[in-house]
């Protein structure tokens, strides 16, 4: 079974068909980071406008790519939620008309449920259950995944996600957006212990985050001291980084010993951080538990994870009609 898959809740406009849900024929992804980036961030009435600018080559970039023609196309997939209602609403859109232009099924899929998914199209993926880790801009969110269908929150950020905790220490940084990539790198240069910066686990048994706190300790930190080398702004992207990855690092060897689960993927933007990777992969096999994270391409915004996710819907019958709308806010 071919699917086309499409993704537009933020800033990629993306395109990708699958087929059988695990292999990846094409996967096609138009970024506007460069537009968005001369503001600090995302300006949704402009996601919008170039997410209509883009669908249409992009979906064709896709379809060409694949080497198939539109009528092999059994299902499509696209994004309902959670994200920028006027960006959800033009791939949404596209795809009803699509789906219902070809006669074909339709699935509305969850953005969540999509980056859990994209552990699934690793060449090998976790078996059921695992803990999943979605660490983007906008969540960060523990799962226990127990089947195909079978998310269940184990916890989630009270306030800034991990991602948005990057853009903004760079944004204090003067490192530009997104913070994520240019953070990582300065890092790699500077030992990261050198400021103690705060490690927030909350209560004791809670599988929520708090990064606000983290974020404000830096500004604090750049009040305090003269920063104007980039010497200074690397340590200080270097220990902030090692904060963060720190308290995910101890929140998902947590939550897999409580679940006695020895599996354990990350996935969303912010999975992307090979430091990261390397260092829950060291800390979690000490504990005999093994670490799945996807190439980078499928760790940030994608449409093979949405129509991965999308198959296992339309095989389920869980199907959209016409009148099903987008929405921005959600919880799986
Ligand atoms: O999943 P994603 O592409 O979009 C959302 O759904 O939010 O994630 C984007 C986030 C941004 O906050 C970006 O700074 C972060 O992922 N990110 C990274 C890295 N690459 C992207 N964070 C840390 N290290 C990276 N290498
Ligand atoms: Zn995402």
């Amino acid at each position: 079974m071919i699917i086309l898959g499409i993704e537009s809740s933020c800033d990629e406009t993306a395109a990708a068909v699958v087929q059988n849900g695990t292999r990846i024929l094409s996967s096609i992804i138009a970024s506007q980071v460069d537009t968005h980036c001369r503001y600090g961030g995302v300006v949704p009435e402009l996601a919008s406008r170039m997410h209509i600018e883009a669908i249409v080559p992009v979906v064709d970039e896709a379809v060409q790519k694949a080497g198939i023609t539109l009528g092999d196309i059994d299902g499509v997939a696209a994004t309902r939620g959670p994200g920028l209602i006027g960006a959800l609403l033009v791939g949404f859109s596209f795809a009803k008309a699509f789906a219902w232009a070809r006669q074909i099924p339709l699935a509305g899929v969850n953005h969540l449920e999509a980056h859990i998914y994209s552990l699934l199209l690793m060449e090998a993926p976790p078996s059921f259950p695992f803990i999943a880790l979605v660490v983007s801009g906008g969540h960060t969110n523990i799962y226990h995944v127990t089947g195909p269908s079978a998310f269940e929150l184990m916890g989630q950020t009270r306030d800034d996600a991990a991602g948005e905790a990057f853009d903004k220490v760079s944004k204090l940084l003067d490192l530009g957006y997104p913070g994520g990539p240019v953070i990582e790198t300065l890092a790699k240069t500077k030992d990261p212990g050198h400021i103690k910066f705060p490690r927030t686990l909350l209560e004791k048994e809670s599988f929520d985050f708090s990064f606000s706190g983290l974020k404000s300790s830096v500004a604090r930190y750049l009040h305090d001291h003269k920063i104007t080398s980039p010497e200074d702004k690397a340590q200080i992207a270097s220990s902030f980084q090692a904060a963060v990855i720190d308290v995910l690092t101890c929140k998902l060897i947590h939550a897999a010993q409580v679940k006695c689960c020895n599996r354990l993927g990350i996935s969303g933007g912010v999975a992307a951080n090979r430091t990261f990777v390397t260092q829950l992969s060291l800390e979690a096999s000490r504990q005999n538990i093994q670490v799945f994270a996807p190439p980078v391409d499928l760790c940030g915004d994608n449409a093979a994870m949405i129509a991965a996710r999308g198959f296992t819907m339309i095989q389920e019958g869980r199907l959209c009609d016409l009148d099903h709308d987008v929405f921005s806010r959600t919880r799986i």
